[in-house]
Parts: structure tokens; C-alpha cells; sequence
């Protein structure tokens, strides 16, 4: 039995799914209040629980062999949950996960992290991530930290201020830094594959098969638009200080001007030859955005 935690999210869903169509026993935890419908019907068991109630996970974790981690708050906070913090959810909320499956005798432990996590940008998500990565290097169980690069369906899209449609781009910083954006169900695959898989790597870092700067991913969408896009350059030091400003007021806000700075300061030292090992034929950036433009046709 493997038990996902985040299986009701945009990734987490994606990995449910695939570990189902491959006839794996999924269970996940899923939030009092949050629609299980959809997990349901594809032949899930549901926990109801929450990261920061302990107990919830000892009974969720009981009779699993697998944990799969994508779960994150963050989502929620930008909409304007109140609570729980980052601090409370990802940090001590995944601190009490991994000790309810270390308890529960699980033997696997995949964990989602982020390539760049250890760059000192000083975020709520850097140190909940670091945290979490750190809590689990002391576990006994086999543990796989999987450390995917921005993904294009969040940062080359409107949420992350990429707005083909409306001819809008922000920048953080110069914007020249390659990047190897890499796509959510790319990720989802990898994922699938190193919790099932009979001997995965203790971390995988990876993105897509195309490193491009944010600048030329605007240049393109220009291109393929054939529409100015109006491109907004925030200066590094202005990023810096927000996430300063805002690490206590707003955690989640704080920690996407670090995911911004972050892509400008961090060359993409990863590629994608841990998908093709896996046989998964990841998506470029440049294909992402040419899809994104037929679709606004
Ligand atoms: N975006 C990127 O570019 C990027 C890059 C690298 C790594 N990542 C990582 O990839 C993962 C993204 O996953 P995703 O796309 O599935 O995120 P998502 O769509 O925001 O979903 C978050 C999931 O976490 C659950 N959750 C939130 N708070 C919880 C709590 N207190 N207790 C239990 N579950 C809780 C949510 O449940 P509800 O549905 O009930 O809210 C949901 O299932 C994250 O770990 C993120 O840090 C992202």
C-alpha cells in the first residue's frame, strides 16, 4: 500500500492516478472538507487527516510500505487560508509525518523538494524544504528526494505572472538565466517511477529538455502570439527585500519572490536524462508554450 500525501493537488493528483493505472494500492490522506470525489473514483482509499494533526497520520501511515510527499500549503496561503503557516504545515507538519511512518514501519519515503533549495534565499518553503530534506537524512527508512525545476504549467503560465493571453510578463531580476522548466506531469512520471521502482537514487534532480532564459520564453511568446508582450523587470535587490518584509506577514508571498529571485540567480545545473532513463519523454518549454498559444487561438 502506498500512501500519498497531497493526492488531492495539480501534481500530487497526477502521481495518484499513475500509481493506480499501474494497479498499485493507493491510499491518500486527504483534509476534512476537501472533495475526495475524484480520488474515489478511481479506486482510492481515503484517510481523512491534516499534516499538523500527529494523530491523523499514525492511522493514515498503518499498513503502508510507501509515503509519497508532494503535499505543500503554500497554494492554500495564497488563496488566503489564515492558518496553518508554512512553518506549521511543511515544516513541522512533514517533521510529524515522517515520524508517523518511521513509527508505522513504512519503508519508503519519496519526498518532493525543488532544485535550488539549498541556495540561502532565506524563504518560509527553503527552510520548511531544507528542514524536511534534513529530518529525513537521519531517517533509517530509504528515503528519495526528488528536486524538480520550476514547472512550466505554474511559471509559464498566468499564475506565475507569465501571461500569454493578456500580454503580460514579470521578471525578477535580468531574466537571462537558462532555466530547464520542466513539465508537472514529467514530474508526476518520475515520481510514479522512483516510489515503485527496486532501487531508486537517495535524490533526483532534474527539469526538462530545454533551457531557456524567462526572456526568451517571452521573446517567443511574442513569436508565436504575434503580440507584444509588456514585460515587467523587478530589480533582484527589490526581491530580496521582499522576501525580508514579508517572511513573517506573508509566508507564501514571500516565498514566491524567492522562487522568482531564485530563477535568476540559479543557472539550471540539471537536465532531464533522469526522465529519459525512466523512459519518460518530457515536454520542452518550447512546446509547452506553443501549446499554450494554439489553445489561445
Ligand atoms: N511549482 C513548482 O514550480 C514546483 C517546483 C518544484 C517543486 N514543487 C513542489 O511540488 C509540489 C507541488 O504539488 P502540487 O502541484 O500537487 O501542489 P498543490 O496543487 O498546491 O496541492 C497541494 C496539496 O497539499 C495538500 N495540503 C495542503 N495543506 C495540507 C495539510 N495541512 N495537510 C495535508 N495536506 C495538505 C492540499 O490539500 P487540499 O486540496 O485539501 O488543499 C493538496 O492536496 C510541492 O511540494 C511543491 O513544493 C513545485
Amino acid at each position: 500500500m502506498l500512501l500519498v500525501v497531497g493526492g488531492t493537488g495539480d501534481l500530487g493528483h497526477r502521481v495518484v492516478r499513475r500509481l493506480r493505472e499501474q494497479g498499485n494500492a493507493v491510499r491518500c490522506l486527504v483534509r476534512p472538507g476537501t472533495d475526495d470525489s475524484g480520488l474515489l473514483e478511481i479506486g482510492v482509499d481515503v484517510v481523512r487527516g491534516d499534516l499538523t494533526q500527529p494523530e491523523s497520520l499514525r492511522a493514515a501511515c498503518a499498513g503502508v510500505d510507501t509515503v509519497v510527499a508532494t503535499a505543500t500549503v503554500i497554494g492554500r496561503r495564497l488563496a488566503g487560508a489564515r492558518t496553518p503557516s508554512i512553518h506549521e504545515a511543511d515544516e513541522v507538519g512533514m517533521a510529524s509525518l515522517v515520524d508517523a511512518a518511521e513509527a508505522a514501519g513504512v519503508e519508503r519515503f519519496v519526498y518532493v523538494s525543488y532544485a535550488g533549495v539549498d541556495a540561502a534565499l532565506g524563504t518560509p518553503l527553503e527552510r520548511a524544504k531544507l528542514a524536511t530534506e534534513q529530518r529525513l537524512s537521519r531517517s533509517a527508512m530509504r528515503t528519495v528526494i526528488v528536486r524538480p525545476e520550476a514547472f512550466q504549467e505554474v511559471h509559464l503560465a498566468p499564475l506565475g505572472r507569465f501571461d500569454m493571453g493578456a500580454g503580460k510578463i514579470a521578471v525578477i531580476g535580468k531574466g537571462d538565466t537558462k532555466q530547464h522548466w520542466v513539465g508537472t506531469d514529467d514530474v508526476a512520471a518520475l515520481v510514479t517511477a522512483v516510489a515503485i521502482e527496486a532501487d531508486p537514487p537517495a535524490v533526483v534532480e532534474f527539469g526538462g529538455p530545454e533551457a531557456i532564459s524567462r526572456n526568451e520564453a517571452a521573446s517567443m511568446a511574442e513569436e508565436l502570439t504575434q503580440h507584444r508582450m509588456k514585460v515587467q523587470h523587478l530589480p533582484r535587490s527589490v526581491a530580496r527585500l521582499a522576501i525580508r518584509l514579508l517572511d513573517k506577514r506573508n509566508d507564501a508571498l514571500a516565498s514566491i519572490f524567492g522562487a522568482g529571485l531564485l530563477q535568476d540567480l540559479h543557472e539550471s545545473q540539471c537536465d532531464d536524462e533522469p526522465l529519459r532513463q525512466r523512459g519518460i519523454k518530457p515536454t520542452s518549454a518550447g512546446d509547452y508554450l506553443r501549446e499554450q498559444a494554439r489553445l489561445l487561438r
